[in-house]
């Protein structure tokens, strides 16, 4: 890798921070981002800074114990002094006071006032109605992009660490959509459909996120991890916006990989990869295998990054079976702190608080759940107290963070919009209906079923064109092997006299009408064409 800057509080152009504006300033010779005091100087103006408010919540289970760890780090370090930290209310408690998101009105006010977020893990309720918070949290304030890296620490070994193989890479999940909207429906006894969605901006917007990151960081190579060769659509439209949004990065090398391949290649060379920006659920499934390559999930920090609010976490759950032993490992939420240090320019109490880390951990200081050379493990508060001990110290033989000169938090707490924003990537396409996919609760075999249809849509502008099962084409050919169940696909297109463009929604709502009165039709989608391509897939085996 370059070397580089640490910071990467970089975001698009419109909702500027004040950290980014300086940062821009900087390029172009004015305020210097580094140099800027406690009280900041505009035309002779002495203004005193705000301190930077964080709302803080420690979590649930293992949660409080390495927060604790943690603020006792951060309050040696001198941190508490200079930001200040609002405990705010969420996680089990609130649930348990049946509130269904997890999150009090007057928590997530504080959260839209400062803007950041630290906290730790929080429990899910398995079943029943309660989403998962930390989902809930990040989509709701809208923190896109979720960061994490994967290092070799010392004193942490594992198999690569004892192979002499370093792995250092970054990955970046989409944190908004895919299949973590949650849009779930039972179709039929069966049957139950999850709904995934892509979008440009959405992308567009991880992407941009990617790339200014990996510029801060001197990261010259960054992959595509996706499966577009099977969800040509979704997938597709995430692989075409990285390539589309790439040639704005043109000193970033790009490549894509298939998410299989990226996962054996992660295994066999993880040392290839400097950053990867996937779709969320692969982006989720990859973090996780990434942090096996390290370690375990003690040793991953975790940024949520948003235009508005940015949400700093450790990515383990609240370990219930050691929770209250005083035994957790508090490194990846601690981590994750120093994410959000560094996103606030603190990039030299930072990288202060790392090398004590690194030189704490290369003493063989560490928790029961780290294998050290045989050395007897610490307690989460010892451990704490071993970089407390070490703080203006780094370690000998690991590389340790170069230490900036003096730096400042600044952070602007976010304007609060007046309505949502509306992101666009394409405009003034032009779609045109031709056709719909009927979804049928039905246990009719296929043959029978086409007939039955044919019959219903012989006088109507469309012409049954597929039936499918569980997205495999099982007429008008097919194979009496493909097992099926009690959900179908069955697709009407315009038939050749009707040119497309001629027709708009209203007879595929009246075709819909007429098969509702035979069939139980569970969902409708019309099929369009934009711009003269085709906005559907294909059948498996058509
Ligand atoms: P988990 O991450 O809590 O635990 C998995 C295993 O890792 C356990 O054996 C645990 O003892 C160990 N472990 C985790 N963190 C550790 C640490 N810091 N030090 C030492 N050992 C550690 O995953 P699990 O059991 O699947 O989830 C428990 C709860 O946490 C669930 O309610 C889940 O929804 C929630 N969760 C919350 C997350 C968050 O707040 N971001 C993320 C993942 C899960």
């Amino acid at each position: 890798m370059k070397p580089g800057i640490e910071g990467f509080g970089v975001s698009d152009g419109q909702n500027l921070t004040q950290n980014q504006h300086v940062a821009d300033d900087n390029k172009t010779g004015g305020l210097r981002y580094d140099s800027l005091p406690a009280q900041m100087t505009f035309f002779g103006v002495v203004f005193m800074s705000d301190p930077v408010r964080i709302a803080l919540a420690p979590g649930d289970g293992i949660g409080p114990e390495i927060m604790d760890a943690c603020m006792s780090v951060f309050n040696a370090a001198g941190i508490t002094d200079m930001l200040d930290f609002v405990p705010v209310d969420m996680g089990e408690r609130v649930f348990a006071a049946g509130d269904s998101r997890g999150v009090t009105d007057e928590a997530s006010a504080e959260v839209e006032a400062c803007g950041l977020l630290y906290k730790g893990p929080m429990g899910t309720p398995i079943g029943g109605g309660g989403k998962s918070i930390n989902v809930t949290l990040r989509k709701t304030f809208g923190a896109f992009a979720n960061l994490r890296q994967f290092r070799s620490l010392p004193g942490v070994e594992t198999v690569y660490s004892r192979a002499g193989v370093p792995v250092d890479f970054f990955v970046v999940r989409e944190n908004i959509e895919d299949t973590y909207g949650g849009i779930e429906h039972r179709l039929t006894n069966d049957v139950i459909e999850c709904k995934r969605l892509i979008s440009a901006p959405g992308s567009d917007q991880v992407h941009r996120f990617a790339f200014r990151t990996a510029e801060a960081l001197g990261i010259d190579l960054v992959h595509c991890g996706h499966k577009a060769n099977i969800m040509k659509m979704t997938d597709g439209l995430f692989l075409n916006r990285f390539r589309e949004v790439a040639k704005d990065f043109p000193d970033v090398q790009t490549a894509d990989v298939i998410i299989d391949a990226l996962c054996m290649n992660l295994v066999l060379r993880p040392q290839v990869y400097q950053m990867i920006v996937l779709p969320n659920l692969q982006g989720d499934i990859v973090s996780d295998l990434a942090a096996g390559l390290v370690g375990g999930l003690g040793f991953a920090p975790s940024a949520n990054i948003g235009d508005h609010i940015s949400i700093f976490e450790a990515v383990h759950g609240t370990a219930p079976d050691i929770a209250g032993k005083g035994v957790a490992n508090p490194t990846s939420l601690l981590l994750s702190g120093l994410l959000m240090l560094r996103h606030i320019g603190m990039r030299k109490q930072a990288a202060i608080i790392e090398n004590a880390l690194l030189a704490a951990l290369e003493d063989g200081v560490h928790t029961a759940d780290v294998a050290a050379g045989g050395k007897e493990p610490v307690g989460t508060a010892d451990f704490a107290q071993g970089i407390i001990d070490r703080l203006g110290s780094g370690p000998e033989k690991f590389e340790a963070k170069p230490v900036p000169q003096a730096d400042t938090p600044v952070h602007t707490a976010p304007t609060r919009p007046v309505v949502n924003t509306l992101m666009r990537t394409f405009e003034n396409v032009v779609s045109h209906v031709v056709g719909a996919d009927l979804y049928l609760d039905t246990c009719i075999a296929p043959l029978e079923l086409a007939d039955r249809l044919q019959r219903l849509a012989h006088d109507t502008p469309f012409k049954l064109t597929l039936i499918s099962n569980r997205g495999t084409q099982v007429w008008p050919s097919g194979s009496v092997y493909t097992e099926i169940v009690d959900y179908y696909r069955v697709r009407f297109e315009l038939k050749d006299k009707h040119k497309i463009g001629q027709l708009g929604i209203a007879p595929t709502i009246a075709l819909l009408s007429r098969i509702a009165e035979k069939f139980d039709v569970t969902d409708f989608q019309p099929l369009k064409y934009f711009d003269g391509e085709p906005g559907y897939s294909l059948a498996q085996g058509q």
